[in-house]
């Protein structure tokens, strides 16, 4: 298949996940390797979405996770458990949507340029393996459009 996106630049946040997801489907389809469809889900993001920074930190340990593939700017390696906003998203097992990183208690700040964030945990048959973390480096730039959409993205994985 083309591994060319189709990217709307006029459309709003909803529609452009609408176009995504489907894209995003024809990319992992058939592929099992986890680390190869991370890779791909978070240049499509970066690429559709214009994310500030887009990626993963899987599970390496009981306590920490460990950086995986992302789009954006160098990140932090390892982040233990309960400790930011990722490892707090996997120790509650919840989806995190943070307006102000600054009023975060315990936020690791891996870009100052970073202000607004979302992370969902990643699962695979019911444990979480990892977090989807989204940055922004505008304030209150996710709400639930972004969580639904990007679950769905999440539930795509084989
Ligand atoms: N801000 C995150 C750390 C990861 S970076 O943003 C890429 C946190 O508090 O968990």
């Amino acid at each position: 298949m083309a591994e060319d996106l189709t990217i709307m630049t006029e459309a709003s946040k909803e529609e452009k996940y609408q176009s995504l997801i489907p894209q995003i489907k024809g990319l992992i389809y058939e592929e099992q390797n986890l680390v190869a469809n991370l890779a791909n889900i978070s240049a499509a993001l970066k690429e559709a979405m214009g994310f500030f920074w887009v990626g993963f930190y899987l599970v390496d340990s009981e306590d920490e996770l460990v950086l995986g593939p992302f789009q954006g700017p160098v990140a932090c390696t390892r982040i233990k458990k309960g400790k930011g906003v990722c490892g707090s998203s996997w120790q509650r097992d919840k989806v995190l949507i943070v307006p102000n990183v600054d009023e975060f208690p315990g936020h690791i700040a891996c870009a100052s340029a970073s202000k607004s964030e979302i992370v969902l945990p990643l699962k695979k048959h019911g444990k979480i393996i990892g977090v989807l973390d989204v940055d922004s480096d505008k304030l209150s730039d996710f709400d639930e459009v972004d969580q639904l959409y990007l679950q769905k993205i999440l539930d795509l994985l084989p």
